[in-house]
């Protein structure tokens, strides 16, 4: 497969997002779109990636501080072929070959940029537009063509005659070029488009098209057979959609793996998660990005498994609880109305109805061990930092101070707790029940 850089527009305004944060920052499934369309294209082989930023560009910055992309500034933002422009300018690419991207398509399909570069390559073009034909093509540049089927032109919604509105072919935002051809064209086209007094006046790519063509160079419009609405994201609608159908792909991908998914459709599933075999989740349940869910486990209805969480093998985690930045241990088990916050909990240990791991003073978080067989009664708080020892107990309802250690296999209760004298008959007054046995 031949080498290939890779540019991504992303210094748009985003106007139709209607967001302070930059449209490319907004996330799916918890994961940035840029993120989302930089790793389809490092999965497509691009070597070398160059990102536009202009719109937001601090808060775009910041976001690529370690990752392996260079940045190009677009600053005033004067249109997707100015975006372009500076790009190349700004950051040569390493490739002769350049696959360029809007930002704004999160569900970008790594197979079909790899075909794109064939196609590209293949036949020594300077440009090749991804074309595929829709059913809703209302909001997208429309491929003209030429009597010989060849295309000439791209055509932006607000530019179409009447007779144009019905055509369904459309541009995807996917391209390949070869730079050494394309930017002898794309500069003078950019000083024309942007030599009027009018300074909302934008340089389109699109318009490359028309230009290539009268400077006699092979430009093609690649039918990528794709006759289903290609999911670009240019407002809060677009992102609701599109996040559904990764979800459910997402989802479907689990499923696959031996997850019993009860109601996949009131259940949230973010990117970077690992889900064990035999595990059941029940309806109404988020699971926020990179949680680690072992085999055998039973989580919700009802619940909120958050980031930094891992779950080992055979956990119960029931309605209402939510689980953050925590362990628990095989066997263990938070069954109803629950907060865990910065816990590890140890194996078979039982957390009851509505105990909660506070784990925040109000300047900063701690974290509580708790540990093998520990009973944490109803009603009872924790306050972080927390250790409450292997089989020890603490009785419902009761507070255990920051900082408290509770020895193993002791009992405490009240508020705040303390030590219970006689701790002999201790299995006999909490009933099995309540334990959750
Ligand atoms: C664009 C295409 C349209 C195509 C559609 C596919 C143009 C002129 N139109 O329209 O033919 O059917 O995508 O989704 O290209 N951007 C910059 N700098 C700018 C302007 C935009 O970097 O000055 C970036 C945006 O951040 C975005 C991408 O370019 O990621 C596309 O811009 P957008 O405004 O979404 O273009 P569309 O109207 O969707
Ligand atoms: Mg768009």
């Amino acid at each position: 497969m031949d080498q290939f850089s890779a540019v991504i527009l992303a210094a748009g305004r985003g106007t139709r997002m209607r967001s302070s944060l930059p449209k490319v920052l907004h996330p799916l499934l918890g994961v940035p779109m840029l993120d989302h369309v930089f790793q389809h294209l490092r999965e497509a082989g691009a070597s070398d990636v160059i990102v536009v930023v202009g719109h937001g560009s601090d808060q775009i910055r910041e976001h690529l501080r370690d990752a392996d992309v260079r940045v190009a500034i677009q600053d005033p933002q004067r249109g997707t072929g100015h975006a372009l422009l500076e790009a190349l300018d700004q950051c040569p690419p390493r490739n002769q070959t350049v696959v360029v991207v809007n930002g704004d398509l999160p569900d970008l399909d790594s197979a079909l940029v790899k075909r794109l570069v064939e196609q590209q390559v293949s036949n020594s073009a300077a440009l090749t537009v991804t074309c595929g034909k829709v059913d809703h093509p209302q909001g997208m540049g429309r491929i003209i063509r030429s009597a010989d089927a060849q295309i000439s032109k791209i055509t932006e919604e607000a530019d179409l005659q009447a007779s144009e509105r019905e055509i369904q072919e459309v541009n995807l935002g996917l391209y390949a070029l070869d730079h050494r051809q394309v930017l002898p064209v794309l500069r003078p086209m950019v000083e024309e488009d942007l030599s009027t007094d009018d300074s909302s006046k934008e340089a389109y790519l699109t318009r490359l098209v028309e230009c290539l063509g009268i400077a006699g160079l092979h430009c093609q419009g690649w039918d990528c057979g794709i006759s289903s609405e290609f999911a670009q994201v240019n407002d809060r609608r677009q992102l609701a959609e599109v996040s559904r159908l990764l979800q459910t792909r997402w989802q479907n991908h689990w499923m696959d793996q031996g997850v019993t998914i009860v109601d996949p459709s009131s259940t949230w599933i973010e990117m970077g998660v690992e889900i064990g075999q035999d595990t059941t989740i029940e309806p109404h349940t988020v699971i926020r990005r990179g949680v680690v869910i072992g085999q055998r486990c039973e989580i919700g209805p009802f619940a909120h498994i958050r980031s930094g969480t891992t779950l080992e093998d055979d956990v119960i985690v029931g309605d209402f609880v939510e689980v953050n930045r925590s362990r628990m241990a095989t066997g263990s088990k938070a069954k109803h109305l629950a907060y865990l916050g910065d816990v590890s909990v140890g194996e078979k240990a039982n957390i009851g109805a509505g105990a909660v791991i506070a784990n925040y003073d109000g300047t900063h978080k701690h974290g509580t061990e708790i540990g093998n067989k520990a009973f944490i009664g109803s009603g009872s708080v924790i306050v972080a930092p927390g250790s409450i020892g292997s089989e020890a107990v603490v009785a419902a309802g009761a507070l255990v101070p920051p900082g408290r250690v509770v020895e193993p296999g002791t009992t405490v209760m009240g508020v705040p707790a303390k030590v219970r004298e006689d701790d002999r008959n201790k299995s006999d007054q909490i009933c099995e029940d309540e334990k959750g046995t």
